[in-house]
């Protein structure tokens, strides 16, 4: 089975569109979602679009701020210290990687948690390793709701993720945990890896090597949830770190690339946004 996160994303965007309406009615205003971009990376530039048209998507007022590579640190803060207080104001997303003479933990640590719909800062990453709810960073989100979406049972389950960042490696590992699979993280230098990819009965992906995880790597029936984007050296086209056509073959589940992980990722940005709009709101009318 090939799962199409852009089908679960359209229809879950379909009904906060409609949430949003009626939050706008109570509130008397839609949720706001400041979006900031440093520099010119086409990649980025590309990222930062496409979130901005899914804010208009569900009715969200989205603002993108484009500051040039040269934007210092103490100014790129001060931005967003000027976000933090803007009370018609719910997320702030600083678009990931800054440039090197910018720190970017300073800057995520900058945002205020209640605003952070990147789950990125460490009061959010605590709360999620403490089971304290908080804001849950959007790509592991989207890959749990991908699996529940497809039917899969998670408890009880042997699943193996490639890669330890933090944004998507440990947090969907913890969240994996959390629903009762047992979880080994695993990299790209673990000593033999295929051995334990063989063992997985769910296996996440999320390196950035493309074609990384070869058909020999799988066993029969896997589930596989291919986090990686990446462009194939061969054609130039985008691919995931999952040789596709080879583990389509054994995978009893399998997300594409493009087209999988990447659009609910988005979706569950937009789910963020209102996580923290309703929040704020709330709180204010304490
Ligand atoms: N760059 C690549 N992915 C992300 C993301 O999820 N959030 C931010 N802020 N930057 C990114």
């Amino acid at each position: 089975m090939i799962i199409s996160g852009k089908e679960l994303a359209a229809e879950l965007k379909g009904k906060m569109a409609a949430d949003v309406v009626k939050y706008t009615e109570q509130y008397g205003r839609p949720p706001h979602l400041v979006v900031i971009l440093v520099g010119e990376d086409p990649a980025s530039v590309s990222y930062v679009t496409g979130k901005a048209k899914d804010s208009l998507e569900v009715g969200f007022r989205n603002t993108t701020i484009r500051k040039p590579e040269t934007i210092s640190e103490e100014e790129l803060v001060a931005l967003v210290e000027e976000l933090n207080d803007d009370p018609e104001v719910d997320g702030i997303l600083v678009q990931l990687p800054l440039p090197k003479h910018i720190s970017e933990s300073k800057i995520i640590a900058t945002i205020s948690h209640e605003k952070d719909v990147d789950g990125f800062h460490p009061m959010n990453v605590a709360a999620l390793w403490q089971k304290q709810g908080g804001v849950v960073a959007c790509t592991p989100k989207g890959v749990i709701e991908l699996l529940d979406k497809a039917g899969v049972e998670i408890e009880g389950k042997r699943a193996v993720v490639i890669g330890r960042s933090n944004i998507v490696g440990l947090p969907v590992s913890k969240l994996l945990l959390d629903r009762n699979a047992t979880v080994t993280i695993a990299h790209s230098r673990t000593k033999n890896l295929a051995e334990i990819t063989r063992s997985a009965e769910i296996l996440v992906v999320a390196i950035g090597k493309p074609k990384f995880v070869t058909a020999d790597m799988v066993s029969e029936g896997v589930v596989i949830m291919d986090v990686g984007v990446n462009r194939d050296p061969a054609t130039g086209k985008l691919c995931g770190d999952v040789d596709f056509e080879g583990c389509k073959e054994k995978a009893s589940v399998i997300t594409p690339v493009p087209g999988g992980c990447g659009p609910m990722t988005r979706c569950c940005l937009m789910e963020n946004t209102i996580e923290c709009y309703l929040n704020l709101m709330n709180k204010r009318n304490k």
